[in-house]
């Protein structure tokens, strides 16, 4: 395949960084946009954007293969009204911004991949949440809508468009398993409440490969559930961690405790209460297999001794 030129906006994070680097190593050519383009380490070439206005770095995608929208503030944290405001305002703002950088372009990017979230279908017990699913209620789902509703509003006529919404991806270089890792190292990785709200997860190759084939496929368009074939539930997902990290029991955390564990770890009890029965109805229907489908053997794929984590 000819290497393609691939921009990356907010690809400075947990999964822009795996994404830059296997698109390297196929040999495409990454461009990352970020607002600390002096701090991003990787070998992709970092340019300026504030994530909100136009600047120099729309030239960069003038005739790029794909460009891949990854920024937003990260949900992990108390929603102060401060906090809540940027959640939402890094995504919209980012996602319209592209939108008009792409419009204005005499040669527009193939295709605009945007990263979503499953936290739209709210917190919807046992019910199986394919993509036709209905948008439950609450804080996240409000910021799902409003970000889902940003790119409906941002047309890009000649540009194809995925949107991908993505679950708890499990990796060792960032994102929520290395909190739970290191709960689950002190004993403290019991299930949840009750335990019976499930986890929607993949594994971080499998997200990155859901990336590439929505970048090289010109059939893939629309919204896709990024996630894995089997979402267990809580109390199933610390078991399996446990086992995992080899620490055969640790005590139920109960829910009135949740508040507080979370407080001090400066993030919110919805995370960890809450959840969905997700699966990847579509990314199935059209061919995709995922090479860690089971949770046992992903966690034991992570922590295998070999697999230190990547900075
Ligand atoms: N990881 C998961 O399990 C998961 C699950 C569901 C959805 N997602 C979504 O997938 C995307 C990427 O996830 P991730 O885990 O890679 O996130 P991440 O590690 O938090 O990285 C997100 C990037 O967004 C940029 N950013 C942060 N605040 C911003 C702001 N106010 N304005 C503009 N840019 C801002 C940052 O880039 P700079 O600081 O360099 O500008 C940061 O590197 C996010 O939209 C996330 O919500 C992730």
């Amino acid at each position: 395949m000819k290497p393609k030129r691939i921009i990356l906006a907010g690809g400075t994070g947990f999964l822009g960084r795996l994404l830059a680097k296997a698109l390297a190593d196929r040999g495409d050519e990454v461009v990352v946009l970020t607002r600390r383009p002096e701090a991003d380490g990787s070998a992709a070439r970092a340019v300026y954007w504030d994530g909100r206005t136009m600047g120099p770095w729309v030239a960069e995608l003038e005739g790029a293969d794909a460009v891949v929208n990854l920024a937003g503030k990260n949900v992990s944290c108390r929603y102060t009204p401060e906090a809540l405001r940027e959640i939402i305002a890094s995504r919209v703002d980012s996602v319209h911004v592209i939108g008009d950088a792409i419009r204005r372009c005499l040669n527009p990017p193939a295709v605009w991949v945007q990263t979503g979230s499953l936290a739209i279908y709210g917190d919807a017990g046992d019910r199986i949440c394919d993509e036709e699913a209905p948008a439950g209620e609450g804080i996240p789902v409000e910021t799902c809508l409003r970000w889902e509703q940003a790119f409906a509003d941002s047309p890009t006529p000649v540009t194809r468009r995925v949107w991908l919404r993505i679950s708890f991806v499990l990796g060792r270089s960032g994102g929520a398993l290395r909190l739970l890792e290191g709960l689950t190292r002190w004993f403290l990785g019991g299930r949840v409440g009750g335990g019976r709200q499930y986890i929607s997860w993949i594994h971080e190759a499998d997200m990155v490969r859901a990336f590439l084939r929505a970048v090289d496929d010109p059939a893939m368009a629309g919204i896709y559930n990024a996630t894995g074939p089997n979402p267990v539930t809580n109390a199933e997902f610390m078991r399996e961690l446990r086992r995992a990290l080899h620490r055969p029991w640790s005590p139920p955390t109960p829910a009135w405790a949740v508040p507080f564990g979370c407080f001090f770890m400066r993030t919110e009890p919805v995370l960890a209460l809450t959840g969905r029965r997700a699966i990847p109805r579509r990314l199935q229907a059209e061919g995709f297999t995922f090479q860690h489908p089971d949770l046992p053997e992903a966690l034991s794929q992570l922590y295998q001794p070999t697999q230190a984590p990547t900075p």
